[in-house]
């Protein structure tokens, strides 16, 4: 399949040396929150050139699967494996909108479903719903846990605020759900620049609820010890005052069969509005 992150392979393997956002505050806050991962078996959607995908099977996962709508990424991934043999498998299919019949082997086959950075590149609600809705499908029907780390609702749009951490992000004016934005960044030798959408905490939430998670909660990112050493706490200040990029995690419950009154048309005193009653929203500017 085409994406725009076919010529990104390199850009996205390099990135983890050359930012040194990614390693310390992105890879440190999203692993915590992923937890222990000994045994478990986990599908990183999104997986890029597996990045995570081996990290995890390295840290002690049963079963580490990769899936991406990039046949360039995948093939990347593909070779490496082959190489390393870390025991990393990989799909290549649209997770946003699985065909009917498409990825029957991740039906109910993971204990945890990650995605890093792949939440904003849904281009529409219904492509933000599908991808939760991917997630929950790879959980048994007994429930499960989803992590991503995803685009902060509210980054900054100064000019410049990211550039020390090697990246700049531009999102037009007014910004509604769906904005479009503008990501570019400078790795080593290379640059990246790929579109991304702009949604906001109440447009995650009300995707993953519609795909049957809940207990939602934002994290906002920290930086590690030796990153703290290693640059020193004035570098991460601005990043960490307003960081680019947000852990997301739910949860999901034990699939219940639909009811009568599940299926009966909603009480009227509904106002239709979201509520948003177990999100621990960011405060973040
Ligand atoms: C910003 S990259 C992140 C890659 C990797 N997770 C990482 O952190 O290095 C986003 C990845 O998500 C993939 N992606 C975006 N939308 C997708 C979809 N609907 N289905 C599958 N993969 C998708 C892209 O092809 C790309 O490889």
């Amino acid at each position: 399949m085409e994406s725009q992150f076919d010529t990104a392979v390199a850009a996205y393997e390099h990135s983890v040396q050359e930012m040194p956002f990614r390693e310390h505050i992105e890879a440190y806050s999203f692993l915590n929150a992923v937890g222990d991962v000994t045994g478990r078996r986990v599908l990183d959607l999104g997986c890029g050139s597996g990045l995570y995908v081996r990290r995890l099977r390295r840290e002690g996962a049963a079963r580490a699967v990769g899936l991406d709508e990039s046949t360039a990424m995948v093939d990347y991934a593909r070779r490496r494996e082959g190489r390393e043999g870390l025991g990393a498998e990989y799909l290549v299919a649209d997770a946003a909108a699985p065909s009917a019949d498409d990825l029957p082997a991740i039906e109910g086959a993971f204990d945890l479903v990650t995605a890093v950075y792949v939440l904003p590149y849904a281009p529409t609600p219904a492509a933000l719903e599908g991808l939760c809705a991917t997630a929950r499908r790879a959980l048994p029907e007994s429930g499960g846990r989803f992590v991503a780390a995803t685009l902060n609702p509210d980054h900054s749009t100064a000019p410049g605020w990211y550039r020390p951490y090697g990246m700049e992000l531009s999102a037009r004016e007014p910004v509604g759900e769906g904005t479009k934005g503008h990501l570019k960044a400078w790795v080593g030798e290379e640059v990246l620049d790929v579109d991304y959408f702009r949604w906001s905490a109440a447009a995650h939430e009300r995707a993953l609820r519609a795909a049957g998670f809940d207990r939602i909660s934002w994290i906002r990112p920290k930086v590690s010890e030796q990153g703290r050493q290693e640059y020193g706490d004035e570098f991460w200040a601005d990043y960490l005052h307003c960081p680019h990029a947000l852990i997301l995690q739910a949860e999901a419950g034990p699939r219940t069969a639909p009811t009568a009154s599940d299926t009966s048309p909603a009480p009227d005193s509904s106002d239709g509005s979201d509520s948003s009653d177990s999100s621990d929203s960011s405060d973040s500017e």
